[in-house]
């Protein structure tokens, strides 16, 4: 399978990037990392481990890579390069204004960036409350590109009794999106209960 891109910008939600990663790379999916220097600082606030240690588990892994913000010359900055696509996890709404006005002055936007002019799957995880009309607006222009729009929202007509289910619940529809799963397995489902 052709690497899939998860982008982790500086929103809050390093979670969800964790989790993005360990369910891609448990599936033995060639998995591209790319993290925003804000990205760490959050990580460093909502985590308990290190950006640093969790990489040196991922590392550990054959099909992972890494690649720092600045390192624009990475394969991943160029369309030539085959990928599935993209989920960035957690999405600031920095990165997204960026991204949707073409700026790509770093490789997490980079990569997006190519994703929309290829026409790949680009998955964005926006986390800030509440928005404001540029941040619709701008979240309105991606979803007209393409982009799948999946704000981190519990699934509250399954009950989950924590962050941990929540999590895992939306990692599972991000799998789904960037078509690494078919459909959502059963502890996702609504159990023939409709949401309300
Ligand atoms: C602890 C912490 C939490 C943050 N949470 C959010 C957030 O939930 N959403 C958001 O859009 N920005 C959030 N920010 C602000 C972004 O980190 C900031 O806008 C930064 O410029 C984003 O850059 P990046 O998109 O390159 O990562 C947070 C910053 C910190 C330090």
């Amino acid at each position: 399978m052709k690497p899939v891109i998860v982008g982790i910008s500086g929103a809050s939600g390093s979670l969800i990037a964790r989790q993005t990663v360990d369910a891609l790379l448990d599936r033995r999916i060639p998995t591209i990392v790319v993290c925003s220097n804000y990205a760490k600082l959050v990580w460093q606030e909502e985590m308990d481990e290190t950006f640093s240690a969790r990489l040196s588990v991922w590392r550990e892994t054959p099909h992972f890579t890494y690649h720092g913000a600045q390192e624009m010359a990475a394969p991943i900055a160029s369309g030539t390069f085959p990928t599935s696509g993209m989920v960035i996890a957690p999405c600031s709404m920095s990165s997204a204004a960026s991204l949707a006005h073409g700026v790509a002055n770093n490789l997490l936007l980079r990569a997006a960036d190519v994703c929309l002019k290829e026409r790949r799957n680009l998955v964005l995880v926006p986390r800030e409350t509440p928005l404001h009309a540029i941040h619709l607006e701008n979240l309105a222009r991606l979803a007209r590109m393409g982009a799948v729009i999946m704000p981190p929202d519990p699934p509250f007509y399954l009950k989950p009794e924590g962050i941990e289910d929540i999590v895992a619940f939306f990692v599972d529809r991000i799998l789904v999106s960037l078509g690494v799963e078919e459909s959502l397995p059963e502890r996702s489902q609504y159990g023939g209960r409709p949401p309300t």
